[in-house]
């Protein structure tokens, strides 16, 4: 760890000898607390950083009219289409996304390093439960989710093959994270299979120039943006361990999705088959001014454009059947091969642009008060994990429906959109429809009929309430051999003991 000399010749060097301004109050203890803090922070690296938030934050405006006139829409030959595909293409995609996965060459990745500010739990968002009937988190969905799709590809190629798990973490999210999988074992999965590592904090900096105390001995610190992830693959060798396990492909996601599909084998295999190196997910903006990113070209160069940074007669665009011209709204759902994910790692990470978010940072005074502000005071930088397209040779989009792959969890209740409420209402009308599908009648507390609802609005709740385990059905696969004709009463849980009755009671 580095002396008091050390440090303060560190932070002058940078411009921020600020930070010890409280040195002489502090216990031994204290002292330690910000030495080690500071230890982790290279001066050239600090002095550029602040100077580069500060001159973001004076640069940052809304709507640059000139990226408008360069933007193009993905090419219709790169796009692939769950809606404008045939079955048997769906099925060929999907046969080959199973056969990677039953190889061993498919591994997960999951982004879950974010403080959840919107959500305001304390608590990492993956451990929230949005009161489905099961009570189920979004890590135990996702889980089984990972468990039923390795059993899809044994049950059809007869090995058994695994999935791994890799879960970027950050300081607010590992420790709590680590524990809740062993408290809970691993929802049945491996724990070797299972690897967590940690994304680099970076200082939110003030107007100034000068990094936000949000303590007297503590520098207030965020998440470097979910595209931190290249620099924590660095950090941690993860690269090194895909490599050791044979993994090729790898589906990159965010936690708070809860209809994600996770190793998706169709996407996969759509990915796979075009020999793309990168690939993303897009759903069909559901209006013009939908505040979702869009993927699209500029320059000739794969990006997505924030919502905010185009201007509104141009997210009107219509091509000529009417259709949005610039409308595959980005989910955050991702296919990499290891290689690309190599390439960007060690070359290009430092070229992803720097997003500025002015944000309320609570911090100490001069005379060491703690202030909440009520205006925005910091900036916090953070790199986004989709600004590598750019650097794909072969780049792929694949649109998919909204109502059965996206439902984000931000808000909490009360939001009009994006909350524990809309979460679980996704999910349980997405159950109802393959339970409605696959042949079931609902039935009502007093066993009447509930009439079905073949199609529902999207913020309506089905009419009645079924929701199905991930380990019984991933897609709505199978369910017909339980489900046909079969009285169901409403609220209706199918785990797998209640599919071993239905089983035996057919
Ligand atoms: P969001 O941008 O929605 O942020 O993250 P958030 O942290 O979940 O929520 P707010 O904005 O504070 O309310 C999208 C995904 O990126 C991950 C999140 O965990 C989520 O899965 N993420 C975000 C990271 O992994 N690291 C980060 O530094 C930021």
């Amino acid at each position: 760890m580095l002396s008091f000399e050390e440090a303060k010749a560190r932070l002058e060097n940078a411009g921020q000898s600020h930070v010890l301004q409280f040195w002489a109050e502090l216990s031994a203890e204290e002292r330690g607390k910000i030495l080690e803090e500071i230890s982790q922070l290279q001066p050239e690296e600090l002095l550029e950083h602040c100077r580069a938030a500060a001159a973001a934050a004076s640069r940052h405006s809304s709507a640059d009219g000139r990226l408008d006139e360069r933007m193009e829409p993905v090419p219709p030959e790169f796009i692939g289409s769950v809606r404008k595909s045939n079955k048997e293409t769906l099925q060929m995609w999907g046969d080959e996304g199973l056969l990677q996965i039953s190889r061993g060459r498919v591994a997960v990745l999951l982004l879950a390093g974010g403080q959840g500010t919107r959500l305001g739990v304390s608590y990492p968002k993956g451990m929230y439960n949005v009161g489905l009937p099961s009570r189920k988190t979004m890590y135990q969905i996702q889980a089984e989710r990972i468990q039923k799709v390795q059993d899809l590809a044994k049950m059809k190629h007869g090995c058994k093959c695994t999935i791994p798990w890799y879960i970027m973490t950050s300081e607010f999210t590992l420790g709590p994270t680590e524990k809740f999988f062993k408290d809970n074992e691993y929802f049945g999965l491996c724990p070797s299979n299972v690897v967590m590592f940690e994304q680099r904090m970076i200082p939110a900096v003030g107007f100034d120039g000068k990094v936000i105390l949000e303590k007297k001995n503590k520098i207030a610190m965020a998440p470097d943006g979910n595209g931190g992830l290249y620099r924590a693959l660095v950090d941690n060798k993860i690269i090194e361990d895909m490599e050791r396990r044979g993994v090729e492909y790898l589906h990159v996601y965010c936690v708070d999705n809860i209809l994600v599909k996770m190793a998706d084998p169709v996407f996969i295999g759509f990915c796979v088959n075009k020999g793309a190196d990168c690939g993303a997910k897009v759903v069909d903006k559901a209006y013009p001014a939908e505040p979702v990113g869009v993927v699209c070209r500029v320059d000739g160069l794969y990006q997505v454009i924030e919502y905010s940074e185009i201007q509104p007669e141009t997210s009107e665009l219509r091509g000529p059947g009417g259709e949005l011209l610039f409308s595959a709204g980005n989910i955050c759902n991702h296919f990499f091969t290891r290689g690309f994910l190599k390439e960007v790692a060690e070359k290009f990470e430092s070229q992803l642009k720097q997003h500025v978010a002015i944000k309320k940072v609570p911090f100490v005074d001069g005379e060491g008060n703690l202030v909440k502000p009520t205006k925005p005071n910091g900036i916090k930088m953070e790199k986004f994990v989709f600004d590598v397209f750019q650097f794909s040779k072969k780049f792929v989009a694949f649109e998919v429906l909204r109502k059965e792959e996206f439902s984000p969890l931000k808000n909490a209740d009360g939001a009009p959109l994006d909350t524990p409420t809309t979460a679980r209402r996704s999910l349980l009308a997405q159950h109802y429809r393959w339970a409605l599908a696959a042949g079931a009648n609902f039935l009502d507390e007093q066993d009447k009929p509930i009439p079905p609802k073949h199609s529902m609005a999207q913020n309506e709740d089905p009419p009645a309430v079924c929701e199905i385990s991930p380990l019984v059905s991933y897609f709505g696969e199978g369910l017909e051999h339980l489900l046909k004709q079969k009285n169901l009463k409403s609220p209706f849980l199918l785990d797998e003991n209640e599919a071993k009755n239905l089983v035996q009671t057919t």
